[in-house]
């Protein structure tokens, strides 16, 4: 199992259950500049993990926050994480997801701008 640990990391693949569309996302890629790579019309503003309008709900798959010095989480509420919600400019996919939100929206600011 040694060699797994230089195991090369791939893209994985993440389709928006609401429009069907599907991109690729580099290891250690935000989610939102993944999708902006790929002209997904993503909501958005403040793009550093303050504002909370790039909001999406995981509905399968997994991923993290790398280090920043914004602490996204603060913008959600618990039950919100709970149901698999994420700030996407601060969040990475680690396996291939799902991903529910409002492609075209402005977003919902709700944090500090
Ligand atoms: S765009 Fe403002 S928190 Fe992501």
């Amino acid at each position: 199992m040694v060699f797994g640990l230089f195991k090369k990391k791939e893209p994985v693949k993440v389709t928006i259950k609401s429009t069907g569309d599907e991109f690729m996302c580099e290891p250690g890629e935000l989610l939102m500049k993944a999708a902006l790579r790929n002209k997904i019309a993503w909501p958005l503003s403040c793009k550093v993990g303050s504002c909370g309008s790039c909001r999406a709900t995981i509905l399968e798959g997994e991923g993290k926050y790398p280090p920043s010095p914004c602490d996204p989480v603060m913008i959600l509420y618990k039950e919100e994480m709970d149901k698999g919600m994420v700030i996407a400019c601060q969040w990475t996919p680690t396996t291939d997801i799902v991903v529910d939100v409002e492609v075209g929206a402005e977003g919902d600011k709700r944090g500090m701008v």
